[in-house]
């Protein structure tokens, strides 16, 4: 343990839709990370809030005719509830429009300007003349200048998956009005990000938490930096100090909030703030999704650079969810919702927190699957844990009407006491996949344990004997009880009452795990934990089908109709690939040049993760080849490759046609 207190935060969730599983994928590990290191001794500061600035905030307030405010306000409390009931406990939940964080806010920007990395120029922006209003990101959505892809007015989402700068999106639509926007020059002010090169390569390389993030930033930090605007022309917002019609840029107010939140948690607590954030060795541990490492690595860790704080320690960025192997998308149907779909179920918190913690490493997609989901619970958490400390407890009992008075057997000891080692060496590392299959391995140890010694035999010819036995069984319940609490809290404090004990089991450290248990009497135990019945699997599967459904029909409807002279403009030939390779930096993209009969094409396409080169070279694709060129990732593409599906599946002919050959 290092000196300072560890603070742990989570990535805010925006105010303006519901808690969903893609949510939790960051929250629930935050959480057990925090349980188990602080019942491993360590002093522990949990913040969270909820993000509530931004464009997308603003549009849905207007549609639904309230307020900015009063929407953040109604899903600030959603959240917070959720996480409750998820077991998701913080010690301080905020939000990023209240005081303290604009106060902050405020302050850090002053000195970023102070210190002399903030400066203004003049940029040409998207207008709407109809709106008589500027557009600043989601108002806007236009084609990438990067890649060519419908895109929104700051990030390219459907294509190469860049930032965009205000004023670089082309063929600007207003999302108000639907009218044709304009470009109208205003003067913004910049983040002088590229001054941090230096800086973030040395730091980068000590940055704690997973490869992941650390390396991906990395990989940016060697291409190139670009200044970032900070000011946006909006009223919802902390106003940008000395300006009357600019707001601070969301990505600057909602990372401060992690400081604003230490701030209020520590005024309630008695606690300084600044031994969390100020000084050379802050311990600062940030749990993100795996979208926004940039703003976390690079953009964040130059802010506080730039204002004079400690830098974070660690950044853990999780994996995306796929819904039933699909990509994860609410308009798209593929969606579980926290509440509607899973707690207002009756499903515990616990049973979802294991699935999240043990379905696959931290860093890589995980499937929500209600079949395996089912599975998983019935086999490993009913079968394995739950049936090792119900029959053990059961049998002490029954035959003993509690604990045996007998010490554990040393053999024992050491096999809790290196599964202990293993989970603790694993959880440092951000490993949780790898912890919790060593905590359900030291259950299914204690299950094989019981079935070999069979005391229910034993005890008819050796009492002491089979005494013995369910003494060190009940020793491996104890260390597991205590060594599950972090996951399971729920279950884990009902276990702990089961076995005796009438407190708190999160007073008790993990290490505790092989203290005896003590000959006392036991209450009789009643099963922890129940099977999820396949009636209830099919009924969920049905919600999720249902809403797929509505949504593809929804979407059949809005699909609006071209002419044959619009169509007659796309110019679509057969392309045969000659050559594939990566593209630096991206893991999707590939370069391919391809063969169109008398001409050979260079082209970007979006399909790395799907295909090996090797199976790509010499087939016959379709391929749009008069799309206007563009450069992704400093490559020249000219065309568009094209594919279905959230597999990127390849559109090839199905009889033999020459390279060059017009798709009609
Ligand atoms: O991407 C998001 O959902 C943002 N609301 C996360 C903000 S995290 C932070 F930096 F505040
Ligand atoms: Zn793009």
């Amino acid at each position: 343990m290092s000196g300072k207190p560890l603070l742990v935060t989570c990535g805010l969730p925006y105010t303006n839709g519901p808690c969903h599983i893609g949510h939790l994928r960051t929250y629930v590990p935050a959480d057990f990370y925090v349980r188990y290191m602080r019942r491993s001794g360590e002093e522990v500061v949990f913040v969270c809030g909820s993000d509530n600035h931004g464009t997308p905030i603003v549009i849905s307030a207007e549609r639904e005719g309230s307020t900015p405010r009063e929407l953040s306000e109604r899903y600030h409390e959603h959240f917070y509830e959720t996480f409750r009931r998820m077991e998701v406990i913080f010690d301080r939940f905020g939000m990023t429009d209240d005081a303290m964080n604009r106060d902050t806010t405020r302050s850090i920007v002053e000195r970023l300007v102070d210190n002399g990395y903030v400066y203004s120029k003049t940029i040409s922006q998207s207008y709407c003349p109809e709106c008589e209003r500027f557009l600043p990101d989601r108002y806007v959505e236009g084609v990438c200048p990067h890649c060519g892809a419908v895109a929104r007015g700051d990030e390219c989402d459907q294509g190469c998956g860049q930032h965009l700068e205000p004023g670089e999106i082309k063929d600007a639509i207003c999302k108000i009005c639907g009218g044709k926007a304009e470009y109208r020059e205003q003067e913004h002010y910049f983040f002088k990000l590229s001054a941090f090169r230096d800086f973030l390569l040395d730091y980068l390389p000590t940055l704690g938490g997973t490869a992941t993030a650390r390396n991906y930033a990395l990989g940016w930090v060697k291409e190139l930096l670009h200044d970032w605007c900070i000011t946006r022309t909006m009223e919802w917002g902390v106003p940008f100090p000395g300006s009357d019609d600019l707001v601070v840029y969301v990505w600057v107010d909602a990372p401060i909030g992690y400081i604003s939140f230490t701030k209020e948690w520590a005024e309630s607590a008695g606690a300084d703030w600044k031994d969390y954030w100020c000084g050379d060795d802050t311990r600062v541990a940030h749990f993100i999704g795996g979208d926004i490492i940039y703003h976390h690595c690079i953009f964040w860790p130059a802010l506080l650079k730039g204002a004079g704080y400690g830098l974070p320690s660690a950044v853990v960025a999780s994996g995306m969810v796929t819904i039933e192997g699909k990509k994860f998308s609410k308009s798209r149907g593929y969606v579980v919702w926290t509440n509607d779909d899973y707690l207002d179920q009756g499903l515990p918190a616990d049973y979802l927190r294991y699935y999240l913690l043990s379905y696959t490493n931290h860093t890589k997609e995980l499937d929500f699957s209600w079949k395996v989901y089912a599975e998983r619970v019935n086999k490993e958490i009913v079968g394995t844990l739950g049936n090792f400390l119900y029959r053990t407890m059961y049998f002490a009992e029954k035959e003993f009407a509690g604990v045996p008075d007998r010490a554990p057997q040393p053999a024992i000891l050491e096999e809790i006491e290196r599964s202990l080692a293993g989970i603790d060496a694993a959880m440092r590392d951000y490993d949780f996949k790898n912890a919790v299959d060593s905590m359900m391995a030291l259950a299914s140890f204690g299950n094989a344990y019981i079935q070999n010694n069979a005391p229910w035999k034993l005890i008819k010819e050796d009492r002491a004997a089979a005494q013995q036995v369910i003494a060190d069984c009940l020793q491996i319940v104890k260390a597991l009880v205590l060594v599950f609490q972090p996951l399971m809290p729920d279950a884990m404090q009902r276990a702990w009452t089961m076995l005796g004990y009438g407190d708190d089991i999160a007073a008790h450290p993990i290490a505790e795990a092989t203290a005896p248990v003590g000959a006392r009497a036991l209450p009789k135990p009643s099963p922890l934990f129940a099977k999820i019945e396949e009636a209830q699997v099919n009924d969920l599967e049905k919600v999720l089908n249902k809403r797929v459904d509505a949504a593809n029909a929804a979407a059949a409807k809005k699909t609006s109709t071209v002419s044959i002279e619009e169509f007659g403009k796309l110019e679509i030939r057969v392309a045969r690939v000659v050559s594939a390779e990566p593209i630096k930096g991206s893991k999707k993209l590939y370069k391919l040049v391809v063969d169109l009969g008398g001409e050979k094409r260079q082209v970007v396409s979006g399909i790395a993760q799907f295909y090996s080169p090797g199976e790509l070279v010499g087939k016959d694709v379709a391929m749009i080849v008069n799309l206007a060129p563009a450069t992704i990732f400093g490559v020249e593409s000219r065309g568009m490759i094209l594919a279905a599906g959230d597999e990127a599946s390849l559109l090839v002919p199905l009889r033999p046609v020459r390279p060059g050959t017009p798709v009609r």
